[in-house]
């Protein structure tokens, strides 16, 4: 039998997983923060303001090759279960979460670097995307910048989503970060630790 491939317009992946699959704005930042947890990072800072959105994490980071293995193959995670190094059972599974970005925005810009190798940006309208060099140096981590909006954050958007979080939220391996503008950071706390029966706990 011949062998055949799906060929998908980026445009419609990004409105059918993104879009249409996330239905809050509040769960499409999320998904973002479990992948800089699934990268072993101990924090994960969002900063959000009139045009942009953008998530830091100091995780493993993603090289050339990542990118066009991983990050570009739709519908399957290369994660295992668990991460041996940071001993965290992996949150992502299906190989599709980062088209959370596209529910938050129309332009996408991915910075990622991986330990010593040098760094390297990916981009998308989410009608074409790809690389481009940079010489820009930090430690490994990846850097990912929303801009054109689909959303309009204020501050009453902003503490639903650290509510949402605050729920959603339960890892006290990686320190979470709400920046909103030239606000102090909210730090997210999960609601449900120290859970006692019958205290907060039914
Ligand atoms: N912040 C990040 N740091 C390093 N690698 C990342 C990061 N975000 C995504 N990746 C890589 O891109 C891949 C795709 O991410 P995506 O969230 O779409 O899928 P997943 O996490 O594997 O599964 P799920 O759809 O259940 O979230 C990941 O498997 C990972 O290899
Ligand atoms: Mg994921």
């Amino acid at each position: 039998m011949e062998n055949l491939k799906f060929t998908i317009e980026d445009r419609e992946i990004a409105e059918l997983l993104g879009r249409q699959n996330f239905s809050t704005k509040e769960s499409a930042v999320f998904e973002l923060i479990k992948n800089s947890y699934d990268a072993g990072s101990e924090t994960c800072n969002i900063y959000i303001d009139d045009h942009y959105i953008k998530i830091i994490d100091a995780g493993k980071g993603m090289n050339h090759e990542d990118f066009k293995t991983n990050w570009m193959h739709v519908g399957k995670s290369n994660k295992g279960y668990k991460d041996e190094i940071n001993n965290r059972i992996f949150t992502g599974s299906k190989g599709v979460g980062r088209f959370a970005l596209a529910r938050l925005g129309n332009q996408v810009k991915v910075l990622s670097k991986k330990n010593t190798e040098n760094a390297i940006i990916w981009k998308t309208d989410w009608i074409t995307s790809g690389f481009e060099e940079t010489n820009v140096d930090f430690d490994q981590g990846t850097y990912i910048e929303i801009l054109d909006l689909r959303d309009k954050w204020r501050s009453k958007d902003i503490n639903e989503l650290i509510e949402f979080l605050n729920r959603a939220y339960k890892s006290k391996e990686m320190e979470v970060f709400v920046h909103f503008k030239d606000n102090e950071p909210h730090s997210i706390q999960s609601k449900f630790q120290n859970l006692k029966i019958g205290v907060n706990y039914v």
